[in-house]
């Protein structure tokens, strides 16, 4: 693993959108797995400025994002299409029909999980996936416990996470309880993987991430074993680090 500390959010986002550039820039055709949340809204808004600078093409990515809440439809304001729409697709050129979101509203989970392994690997599986963490360790939505081996399922959210991602719902029992998820092989998998955190409240999760055992209680610190990670903190977020990086 590579890591980087960047002195703040700015900084962290503008390192995160080089890397991606450099990325497209090598690939036109590149397989981006992408991520929700708050952290990653700098790294995309850096990334629709290049592209409104001609710097950047998206034409050709095709794109794989991690999770979406079950039962909620993809207008809904916290659904992670709508999140998607809004925050990145709407404002660069990225061709829709190479667009992958989970289906919240699918009929079958168990076929859908299955059919969005398969789409990732007809398209050679994923070059570059972008990561956040939550507060207990998880990536996607692989909570504390679930297996290293896992693909793409129904996962039921930690009471923690539920209470982490209530501040986007009017009220906590808004929260969907299940979201599909990449698992944490399917993600495993990809060729690189960029982990971004920020804030005070991510440093003890990045500590066990990075320093801690390697184990499915932190989801996150399988990624010590991956041959091609960079992590990108904040001063914040790394605050909690023993070593110096
Ligand atoms: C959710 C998502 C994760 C994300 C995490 C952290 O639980 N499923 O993919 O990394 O939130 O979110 P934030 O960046 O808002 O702290």
């Amino acid at each position: 693993m590579k890591i980087i500390i960047e002195k703040n959010y700015e900084d962290l986002s503008k390192q995160a959108a080089e890397i991606v550039k450099q990325a497209i820039q090598e690939k036109l055709n590149l397989v981006l797995g992408l991520a929700t949340g708050s952290t990653p809204i700098g790294l995309y808004q850096k990334l629709i400025q290049m592209h409104k600078q001609n710097v950047l093409d998206f034409s050709k990515i095709i794109t794989f994002n991690l999770d979406e809440y079950l039962g909620l439809p993809a207008n809904h304001s916290q659904s992670y299409h709508y999140y998607m729409k809004e925050n990145f697709f709407d404002n660069i050129n990225i061709d829709s029909k190479n667009i992958h979101i989970p289906n919240g509203e699918t009929k079958d989970v168990k076929v859908f999980c299955r059919d969005y392994e398969q789409d990732i690997q007809n398209v050679g599986g994923i070059d570059l996936q972008i990561l956040g963490i939550g507060s207990d360790g998880h990536i996607g939505f692989n909570e504390p416990g679930t297996p290293f081996n896992s693909r793409t399922h129904l996962a039921k959210l930690a009471q923690s996470t539920i209470k982490d991602n209530s501040r986007f719902f009017e009220k906590e029992e808004d929260v969907p309880k299940f979201a599909i998820t990449m698992g944490v092989q399917t993600i495993f998998e990809a060729k690189k993987i960029l982990l971004l955190a920020s804030g005070e409240n991510k440093a003890i999760s990045i500590a066990k991430a990075l320093e801690g055992p390697i184990t499915s209680q932190i989801t996150a610190s399988i990624l010590q074993k991956h041959q091609d990670t960079i992590v990108i903190l904040d001063e914040k977020a790394a605050s909690k680090l023993k070593r110096k990086y």
